[in-house]
């Protein structure tokens, strides 16, 4: 894998920490968010997804027996799964620089439209935004394979690969071509429930009803999953979603005399946006106090 032009090659985003630690308490690996994608006429899109983890660090789940990747990567990209059907990965795929067609967002991996992700922690009365790219993984053509070389497959394992660090820095170790991206995609499938996993065999979503299934294809509702590699209808509408974040932004309403608002945002010299000035420069990422 190439790690030229890596923004978080070195350290963990300096907001990991107290996001994941702030997650935790909403639920962790199901913590509930709200995802904002953009229409192609230009028009807000919300709706409620479900934090997954981080992109190479999924949490264990002791229903899940498949091999795993090595440990060997981590990332501060948070992961949601979803159905290439549904608009939200028309939206992302049609507003990435690739300006991707209705077809090719439900064809395979790719992406790259703006979103922000929000995330309210009651416990600690934070609101976390994160604001960044989106990109999508299926299992079929990320590795091997004849469409392996597609330009989605191609600019996602790039634009992902920037992120993506080796947790022990000197450990230029054989793993890393063990590293599979589809057993990741298959795994983060097997770490679903069996019903979760069946909703990737629904009737294509937002369809009229009157239009009807494909029972010969094994469209219904309702429906129970297995492995992802023994279900093809499901391997062609599964998705991994990852968030690739440029600005992330937690405003603390714990004490109304203090409440804080910190924006971190990552440096133009990486490739980000580089963020409000006068800023602190943390690493990759620029970092100001502003009033929440
Ligand atoms: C609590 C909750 C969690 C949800 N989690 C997800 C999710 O992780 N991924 C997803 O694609 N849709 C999820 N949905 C469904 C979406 O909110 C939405 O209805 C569906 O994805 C279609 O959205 P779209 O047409 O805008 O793409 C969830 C809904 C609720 C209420």
């Amino acid at each position: 894998m190439s790690h030229a032009a890596h923004p978080t090659q070195n350290t963990t985003a300096p907001w990991k920490e107290l996001f994941q630690s702030h997650i935790d308490k909403a639920g962790g690996a199901s913590a509930e968010f709200v995802l904002g994608t953009v229409t192609t006429a230009g028009l807000p899109s919300l709706r409620y997804c479900i934090h997954r983890g981080f992109w190479a660090t999924l949490p264990e789940n002791e229903h899940n027996k498949l091999p795993k990747n090595p440990p060997i990567y981590e990332s501060d990209c948070p992961t949601f799964t979803t159905d290439a059907r549904m608009s939200k990965v028309y939206d992302i795929f049609a507003t990435g620089k690739g300006k991707g067609t209705l077809e090719q967002s439900r064809s395979g991996t790719g992406g790259g439209g703006p979103v922000e992700a929000v995330y309210w922690v009651k416990d600690t009365k934070t609101q976390w935004r994160i604001r960044g790219k989106c990109w999508f993984i299926a299992a079929d053509d990320i590795e091997g394979g004849d469409e392996a070389q597609n330009s989605g497959t191609v600019t996602v394992k790039a634009e992902l690969g920037r992120y993506m660090r080796l947790k022990d820095q000197s450990d230029h170790s054989p793993q890393e071509k063990e590293w599979s991206w589809k057993r990741e995609v298959e795994n983060n499938f097997e770490n679903l429930s069996p019903q979760m996993r069946g909703s990737f065999k629904n009737p294509p979503p937002g369809q009229p009803l009157s239009e009807g299934k494909d029972e010969k294809a094994g469209e219904g509702l309702g429906q129970k999953a297995g492995h992802l590699s023994d279900e093809p209808l499901a391997r062609k509408n599964f998705r991994v979603a990852v968030i690739t974040p440029e600005q992330v932004e937690v405003v603390d309403l714990t004490d109304p005399e203090n409440s804080t608002r910190q924006i971190w945002t990552l440096s133009g010299e990486k490739g980000g946006p580089d963020g409000p000035q006068p800023s602190e420069s943390l690493g990759e990422w620029n970092k100001i106090d502003t009033w929440p």
